[in-house]
């Protein structure tokens, strides 16, 4: 089995119908935060950890990912030699440095369930898991995946981000318990996904930010729908957890919740602010 971080897994079946109408025929994971796809964003997270592997599970009407992810000869016909070329830059550097692989979840069950469909291009050894809707930045410092594979390669279990989250928002998160054995590094007990506030173990909320240990896919298999009728990966991560295999990292940096429309202006305001600089 390999024992370093080298595949990132990207969830994206979803259909983001928050965004309605806007994702009806564009993949959520396509929309820009300023000229950028949010699935690019992500992309480029896994790179600033080491990762140039990446797996990705899509779902139908999601052909665009695949697209944005390749050559386009017709567009690199009109620009070569012009000042636009220069916005391509960091979409070209991915299509030509990293090997990025798809498989289709037909079913729409659960986060868990659409891990255990990425099984197939993962394999035996450690992955990486980023739900490209939480957007994450560390202004100039490392990326949230950087921090965590430095964390794995410490402890060498499952890592799960978290972050404090106001007390009655705990219904939309997995929120963990257990004890601190650094500031930032939790030995995780107990989580549950979506709590309702007066059952919540704590305030800290998993984001969409994992490192999971192979083992994952065989727990996946033998773990009931939970919360929403769906297969949670929170439910599967707690059976690693009973046996004090999963730690929870405070991150630093910043989270925007761009599954939501606040969250998509803020990270909006945010990344615009920061191109000006
Ligand atoms: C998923 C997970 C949840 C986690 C969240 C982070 O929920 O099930 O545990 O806290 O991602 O964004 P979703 O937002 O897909 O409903």
């Amino acid at each position: 089995m390999k024992t370093s971080v080298r595949k990132c897994l990207f969830p994206a079946a979803g259909y983001g119908t928050r965004f309605l109408p806007a994702t009806k025929a564009i993949p959520k994971e396509m929309l820009p935060i300023l000229t950028k796809p949010l699935l690019q964003y992500g992309v480029e997270e896994a790179r600033s950890a080491g990762i140039d592997t990446m797996a990705i599970v899509t779902g139908r009407g999601k052909r665009a990912i695949e697209d944005h992810f390749d050559r386009s000869y017709e567009l690199e016909l009109q620009i070569n030699g012009t000042s636009k070329e220069e916005l391509m830059t960091e979409i070209r550097d991915i299509v030509k440095n990293c090997t990025i692989s798809y498989t289709r979840q037909v079913e729409m069950k659960g986060l868990g369930h659409a891990i255990l469909t990425g099984e197939t291009l993962i394999g035996d050894e450690p992955f990486a898991v980023i739900l490209a809707d939480d957007l994450c930045d560390n202004a100039d410092g490392e990326s949230v995946l950087a921090q965590m594979v430095k964390m794995y390669n410490i402890y060498r279990c499952s890592i799960v981000a978290v972050e404090e989250v106001a007390p009655e928002d705990t219904n939309k998160y997995g929120v963990v318990a257990g004890e601190f054995i650094t500031p930032n590094i939790m030995r995780v007990q107990n989580m549950v996904e979506k709590p309702d506030p007066k059952d919540a173990p704590s305030n800290l909320a998993i984001i969409g930010r994992y490192i999971l240990t192979p083992d994952i896919f065989d727990i996946i298999k033998d773990v009931k729908p939970g919360k929403g009728g769906e297969i949670q990966i929170t439910d599967a991560l707690l059976e690693q957890a009973k046996q004090g295999r999963v730690v929870a990292f405070k991150f630093q940096g910043k989270r925007f919740d761009c599954g939501s429309v606040d969250g998509f202006v803020a990270a909006t305001n945010y990344f615009y602010t920061k191109s000006k600089v």
